[in-house]
């Protein structure tokens, strides 16, 4: 049983910039407000180049409201979005695209009337022009969109709509990807299928910070993990620990608590 929950495990390799390399992207103590009702309240999580970070928590806990602040669609009341080191916090969404920041929100939303191939070179637009080779990696990644480049998005099942949904914001040329529950409302198979592309994204090079209430998937993917409550992170670290821990194992894989 893991007994090294208290100490200080973050991902890479310290606690502050003297101490290792600049994280790709880290969020300093975030305060986000709906009107009067606060959804975060001091956020901080760091996500190291190359890695997967999975953020797990309850509905409501502030996991979609961190990813938005993140990619710059809120803008916190008071805290620090960095990417490399620099602040983005006061940049556009649209703008963050070109700093390389890829938000896959909640709902696999695409554009329903254009098809697969529209689609896909809409996520390139802030490029100059789609780079086939990305294109060629999407197809590559989702053969099932290859084969339906020309149907209309929104004929597509759930799963090929998740699928678009990413494809599109790889078209970006993200470094970091967010990706809101990409597994939701979809078959296990499905599911398993989500996560292997996922794993081999990440593998060519993209690093992910992934919300997920598949816990288990979630956390055999990633290399580190945060479990927001109400606003806050309660706990926090390697995956590993946290998929072995009883409280998470209690609170978000379905276990009885001993
Ligand atoms: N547009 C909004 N206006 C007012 N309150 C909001 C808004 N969006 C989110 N909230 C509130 O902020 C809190 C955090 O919401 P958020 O969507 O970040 O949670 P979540 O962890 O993503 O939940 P879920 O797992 O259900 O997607 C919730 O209490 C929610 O009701
Ligand atoms: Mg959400």
């Amino acid at each position: 049983m893991s007994t090294d929950l208290e100490k200080d495990a973050r991902p890479g390799a310290g606690d502050g910039a003297a101490d290792g390399p600049t994280p790709l992207l880290e969020l300093r103590d975030l305060h986000v407000y709906y009107g009067a009702i606060g959804a975060l309240k001091g956020v901080s999580l760091t996500v190291p180049e190359g890695q997967v970070v999975a953020l797990l928590g309850a509905n409501g806990a502030g996991k979609s409201t961190t990813l938005k602040a993140a990619s710059g669609m809120l803008q916190p009341r008071s805290g620090e979005v960095l990417l490399r080191g620099e602040r983005v916090d006061g940049i556009k969404s649209h703008e963050l695209v070109r700093f390389g920041i890829g938000h896959v929100p909640e709902g696999r939303r695409v554009f329903a009337r254009m098809t697969v191939l529209e689609n896909l070179k809409m996520g390139a637009y802030r490029l100059r022009r789609p780079d086939p080779a990305d294109l060629e990696r999407v197809f590559t990644l989702f053969p099932r969109l290859a084969d339906r480049r020309k149907q209309v998005a929104g004929t597509l099942s759930g799963g090929e709509q998740q699928m678009l949904a990413i494809g599109r914001a790889l078209m970006g040329k993200p470094e970091l990807l967010l990706l809101d529950e990409p597994s939701m409302g979809l078959a296990p198979l499905i599911v398993q299928q989500i996560f292997e592309i996922l794993k081999e994204i990440n593998e060519q090079g993209t690093t992910l910070l992934l919300v997920e209430q598949n816990a288990s998937q979630a956390l055999q993917l990633a290399d580190y993990g945060y479990v927001l409550e109400t606003g806050a992170v309660v706990m926090s670290d390697r995956a590993p620990a946290l998929l072995s821990d009883p409280r998470v194992r209690a609170a978000y894989l379905g276990e009885a608590v001993e």
